[in-house]
């Protein structure tokens, strides 16, 4: 597994960090579970994205975590990467939502309590909130840093002027911004004139999610079927319906077309295409099994797709 640098920081990520949004929550196989952190580790992909409202249900991805970081891996702790993220709904009341200090702070407190951890890597503010001083939010996110509950502080979803601004007030209290993490795939290409740039111009890592949106970019709802145990076809799943695949599916076929003729899957395209970009630090998947782990994994370290590929994924894309 190649790893590269986060920015200007000493951080370095894996070219493929795994995500547990989906697949690790309660209703899920604790053996498939536990069998995906162990393959993780084999393949170098030491980076482990979670957030206090992963599941289903919100917090059950962290305590499946634990459990298993307790049981089994506790003693690759300093060989692992964990993030996690405060900022959505968690509990009820004024305090469970949002980027106050009061929530951002009781929020982490909780994650490490669900993952028997005494720190994590990095802490992120989940999403910007329009409501609270940004100077607020991101005095928590620094108070993380400075009490050791976290190392590093991070970003999400952020558009790119609150992304400065944060940056600088992160700056100006020597807690510089570790990593901004974003949706980026073939499908939704629109960091391209707003995060990544900013990223970019301000030398942060970048990790990007949702690299196959969410199962699309597999190809397998191509031909308008969907399989009975996909995304797609969870009640739990709201971001994934299926008018979101039947709006996508003329693109994600032409994709398919573009694959075929470059002889690799169209999973491989989309992964390689965005481990082209300079400006990515990791891409962050989510699997569902070990299958589709090892299959993501395939995609680091690859050489770089043909100039003449990248021009009919701009076109087919664009
Ligand atoms: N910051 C944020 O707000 C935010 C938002 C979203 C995500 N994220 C992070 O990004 C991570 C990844 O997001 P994502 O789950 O949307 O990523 P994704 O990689 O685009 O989608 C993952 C899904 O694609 C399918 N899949 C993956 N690899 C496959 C393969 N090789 N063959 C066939 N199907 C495959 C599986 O769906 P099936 O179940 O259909 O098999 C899997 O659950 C999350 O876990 C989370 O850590 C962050």
């Amino acid at each position: 597994m190649p790893y590269r640098r986060c920015g200007r920081s000493g951080v370095l990520l894996p070219e493929i960090s795994l995500g547990l949004w989906h697949n690790f929550g309660s209703g899920d196989d604790p053996a498939a579970c536990r069998a995906m952190i162990a393959e993780s580790l084999e393949l170098g992909i030491c980076h482990f994205d979670l957030a206090d409202n992963y599941g289903p249900p919100p917090g059950s991805a962290e305590q499946r975590f634990g459990e298993l970081l307790a049981q089994d891996f506790g003693a690759h702790r300093d060989e692992m990467f964990i993030s996690t993220k405060a900022g959505h709904l968690m509990w009820p009341g004024p305090y469970g939502d949002w980027g106050s200090r009061k929530h951002l702070l009781a929020g982490l407190d909780q994650s490490l309590r669900r993952m028997k951890l005494d720190y994590v890597d990095v802490f992120y503010s989940h999403r910007p909130d329009p409501e609270t001083p940004i100077e607020e939010t991101v005095g928590a996110l620094v108070q993380a840093v400075r009490s050791g509950k976290a190392l590093y502080a991070g970003l999400s979803k952020y558009p790119p002027e609150l992304f400065h601004r944060a940056c600088d007030l992160l700056a100006e209290e020597k807690v510089p911004c570790l990593i901004h993490q974003y949706r980026y795939n073939l499908l939704d290409r629109s960091c391209e004139t707003g995060m990544l740039p900013a990223t970019e111009q301000r030398q942060i890592g970048s990790i990007v999610f949702s690299p196959l949106a969410q199962g699309m970019l597999t190809g397998k709802y191509l031909g308008g079927v969907l399989p009975a145990d996909s995304r797609a076809q969870r009640a739990d799943s709201p971001f994934l319906t299926v008018e979101r695949v039947a709006g996508d599916a003329a693109r994600v076929a032409r994709l398919a077309e573009l694959a075929a003729e470059a002889g690799i899957s169209l999973t491989q395209l989309a992964l390689r295409w965005l481990l082209s970009k300079p400006a990515v630090t990791s891409v962050l998947i989510g699997a569902r099994n070990v299958r589709q782990l090892r299959d993501c994994a395939a995609a680091a370290g690859q050489e770089a797709l043909p100039d003449d590929l990248l021009t009919a994924l701009d076109l087919a894309t664009a």
